[in-house]
């Protein structure tokens, strides 16, 4: 068989990646970090689409040049088809689609959150089928169960808030830049978890955050009206129990679908996985139930097109193509 030199791209919300896929293998996978959206809170979905523009012929370059390939050795692209934020698809959608139409090779369409659980394909050892994901990120919260590289179902999610979201919006009431995740962990690690939030008791295998996010609200304006400095002294034990909060929901969920399914195979996804606290929780229930736990490297936690690569290249496999007539969709059928 000849070699399958892939190129992917990721631009579904504020980072711009592209990466190329030998075979299978990554190669190279370069994600430029948007920094504009920090002083706002979230993203800002205009400001985002403008910085893909600036950003994805160099993105592309470098991997390619990473890669030590040149464009003329694709044999393919593959590209973040949705879901995500339109302007900002939009942007790797018509790269894709142009680049390949000059090269005269196909284009294969990638779902985002496909690739967030095919990630686990990016490097050995890869999970056994069929394993579990809960794959946590900005827009989403899942359990999937996958049988097959292209064969899976979603078995809960969220109704609300992502987890993602929960740890930014959260982190935002405590006057931290978004996104504000990385954050939260960063002073949970410091701290204890002395304060009690809202777990949701939503039924199934979904998952509630938004009950969370108000409670947290009404305790800091409780206690900041007697102690105006209340966040400033507290904030490593408030960002604590906030994410012990989470990561206590999140795993409950994971463990009632590993019973109700047998699965002992458990993989974290999205950039929520690259939580430390969600880390050693999974290893620490791993231990203890049996399970054998698959967690990303960080590179392939948050966005990254090397995730796109490898879905990509089991498309490719599927000879599963795209023709020039697609396009991006901000919200998409799993
Ligand atoms: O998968 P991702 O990069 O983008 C989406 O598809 O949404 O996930 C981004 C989310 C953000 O909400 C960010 O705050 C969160 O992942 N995140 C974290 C951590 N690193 C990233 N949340 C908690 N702890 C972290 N260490
Ligand atoms: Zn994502």
């Amino acid at each position: 068989m000849n070699t399958n030199y892939l190129l992917a791209i990721e631009s579904s919300c504020d980072d711009t990646s592209a990466a190329v896929i030998v075979d299978g293998q990554v190669l190279s996978n370069i994600v430029s970090v948007q920094t504009a959206h920090a002083s706002y809170g979230g993203v800002v979905p205009e400001l985002a689409s403008r910085e893909h523009q600036l950003h994805i012929v160099p993105v592309v370059a470098a991997a390619l040049k990473e890669a030590g390939i040149t464009k003329e050795d694709l044999t393919g692209i593959a590209f973040t088809k949705g879901p995500g934020l339109l302007g900002s698809l939009i942007v790797g959608v018509t790269f894709a689609k142009s680049m390949a139409l000059s090269l005269g090779i196909p284009l294969i369409d990638v779902h985002h959150m496909h690739a967030h659980v095919l990630a686990h394909m990016a490097e050995k050892p890869y999970p056994s089928f069929p394993f579990l994901c809960l794959t946590v990120s900005g827009g989403h919260t899942q359990i999937i169960k996958v049988t097959a590289p292209l064969q899976m179902e979603i078995l809960g999610e969220t109704i609300d808030d992502a987890a993602g979201e929960a740890f930014d919006k959260t982190g935002k009431m405590l006057g931290l830049p978004y996104p504000a995740g990385p954050l939260v962990d960063k002073h949970a690690r410091q701290g204890q978890a002395i304060y009690p939030f809202t777990r949701s008791k939503v039924g199934g295998l979904d998952f509630s955050f938004s009950g969370l996010k108000t409670s947290v609200l009404y305790f800091l304006r409780d206690r900041m009206k007697t102690d105006p400095e209340f966040i400033n002294k507290e904030l490593d034990n408030i960002c604590a129990s906030v994410q012990t909060t989470i990561i206590d929901m999140l795993m409950h969920k994971l463990e009632k679908a590993a019973k109700e399914t047998g699965i002992l195979q458990i993989a974290i996804a999205g950039g929520v996985s690259a939580n430390s606290g969600l880390r050693a929780a999974l290893e620490a229930r791993a231990a203890e139930l049996g399970w054998t736990a698959h967690i990303p490297a960080f590179q392939y936690c948050r966005d990254n097109a090397a995730m796109i690569g490898v879905a990509g290249y089991y498309k490719f496999l599927e000879g599963q193509f795209v023709g020039q007539e697609v396009t991006a969709e901000a919200r998409m059928e799993f």
